[in-house]
């Protein structure tokens, strides 16, 4: 932005604290308006571009702090900031990390949560919010498959803060003494087991609970990227042998690389079989999994102990929407319940949410996954879902028919892709890097289970069409063969 605009527009000082009903609609209107703009120009937009930290800063450092601007003036700077300095992860070209257009009802619900500022940390200070949450946890649940009389959740940040959670519970519930003696509480080293495909967060969380990443075991993996049960039965078997502890199983029901779905009931009956915990991270994939018909890929699931899911991957609600649901009934309280004199004591103490998981002062989250779901209704979800994973469909299918490989075996809208199979790590980097350059599209790199590198493309953007996966296989292959032509002209 231009820094002399904005300095004569902070000139223009406003009320500090415009609570009146005029300041506010207006600020809020010319919220939604920056909103509906940028919704309008989306697809004329570079999907990214280079940022440069130093002017980013620069144009920060023009504000002027001390006397205050109006608010109008601010959200129009704050609104170009946005466009010009961010990954357009809504744009229909991008080809993302999971992060999807965000619907209306979901933007509706979060002015309102802003708005009206419920506390969530008390039954008392919330109740219609604390119970539309208990409710929505029933809901899902019950989708995933889970008896609605002995299921429990707690809404979270996203997928990070759930597995989390779950870590906590299953640890609450493997050591009797865990609230008063934490780790010590436990004589045997513990294990968790994984694979390279889990979502890292559950090292993180590792860490936070003291049991360090060593405690991972990570099993192999079929060609898929899904668990090798019995690898797992194996490394179970050498660990109690050498006097470990199986605390846990962390399955993922659509992996962040390849959209990988591990044997959940198979791993369930291992869990079963071990004592361990059996926990299914389904923070992207699960969306699938509650749609009836596709139910069958996640076959298990609903014998899990607890889930990771979030809403604000493929159903659209904006960030940060999570869930952890479990089948346990008592667990979470066991795990983070605490007395304090300062908190009120409602006779629904059990229900507080500060008392059933790691936040304790809470937003809302519930809101814009009750109006996302109310908007759409399940069946307007599930045909969403079914729309993406078609739009991969034609995409694998096109790349195939113009002789690339597609490497990933998944039903899931996740595609990793090399234009030959001979083509080598560093080629294939060049070539999304060469993509990403002409802003007409985003794809991102991965790893394979086997260790080669990838194109990554994931339909994630409910604005994406048929005719945005047409043009993204021509823009790769264009790329591809500007890239060949110009590695043909370098001396060998
Ligand atoms: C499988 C999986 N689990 C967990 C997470 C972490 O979720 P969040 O970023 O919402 O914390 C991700 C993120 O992409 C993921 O793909």
């Amino acid at each position: 932005m231009d820094n002399t605009r904005l300095t004569s527009l902070v000139a223009t000082v406003g009320a500090p604290f415009p609570f009146d009903a005029g300041s506010r609609s207006s600020l809020a209107l010319s919220a939604l308006d920056e909103i509906d703009r940028y919704d309008r120009d989306l697809r004329g937009l570079r999907v990214s571009t280079h940022f440069d930290q130093r002017s980013i800063r620069a144009t920060l450092e023009s504000v002027e702090l001390h006397a205050g601007a109006d608010g109008e003036s601010l959200i129009a700077f704050v609104a170009e900031g946005l466009r010009s300095g961010q990954t357009h992860t809504s744009h229909p070209a991008c080809f993302g990390l999971f992060v999807p257009a965000t619907t209306a009802a979901g933007v509706a619900a979060d002015i309102l949560v802003a708005g009206f500022n419920p506390q969530l940390a008390n039954w008392s200070h919330a109740p219609f919010a604390v119970e539309m949450e208990r409710w929505l946890i029933e809901q899902f649940a019950r989708r995933f498959g889970f008896d609605a009389d002995s299921c429990d959740g707690t809404f979270t940040s996203g997928g990070a803060e759930a597995n989390h959670t779950a870590l906590v519970v299953a640890l609450a519930r493997a050591i009797p003494e865990f609230r008063e003696l934490g780790l010590a509480g436990e004589k045997r080293p513990l294990c968790v087991y994984g694979t390279t495909e889990t979502h890292h967060s559950i090292v993180k969380a590792l860490r936070v609970c003291g049991l360090g990443a060593k405690t991972f075991r990570r099993i192999y993996t079929n060609a898929a990227g899904a668990m090798d049960a019995d690898a797992l039965r194996d490394r179970i078997r050498q660990d109690c042998s050498g006097g470990h502890r199986p605390l846990m199983i962390v399955a993922t029901a659509g992996t962040t690389a390849v959209g990988a779905i591990d044997p959940l009931n198979e791993l369930a009956a291992i869990a079963a079989e071990c004592g361990a915990w059996m926990h299914v991270d389904a923070a992207w994939g699960g969306a699938a999994a509650m749609v009836p018909d596709l139910h069958r890929w996640f076959e298990g699931i609903e014998r899990a102990d607890s889930i990771t899911f979030d809403p604000h991957k493929w159903l659209s609600v904006p960030m940060g929407a999570g869930m952890l649901l479990t089948r346990h009934r008592g667990l979470l309280e066991r795990a983070f319940s605490t007395e304090t004199a300062y908190m009120p004591r409602d006779g629904e103490f059990a229900q507080n949410p500060y008392a059933r998981s790691l936040q304790w002062s809470r937003r809302f989250i519930g809101l814009k996954v009750f109006l996302s779901l109310g908007a759409a209704g399940w069946r307007g979800w599930e045909s969403m879902i079914r729309s993406q994973i078609g739009l991969a469909d034609r995409l694998r299918a096109e790349l195939r028919a113009r002789g690339w490989s597609v490497l990933n075996d998944t039903p899931l809208p996740v595609l990793c892709f090399v234009p030959e199979i001979a083509s080598t790590d560093a080629e294939v980097t060049a070539l999304v890097e060469a993509v990403n350059e002409t802003g007409k599209a985003w794809l991102s790199t991965v790893q394979l289970p086997g260790g080669r590198v990838a194109i990554r493309a994931c339909i994630s953007s409910g604005h994406t069409e048929s005719s945005d996966v047409d043009a993204l296989v021509v823009l790769v292959e264009r790329a591809w063969k500007e890239q060949v032509s110009g590695l043909a002209g370098l001396p060998s």
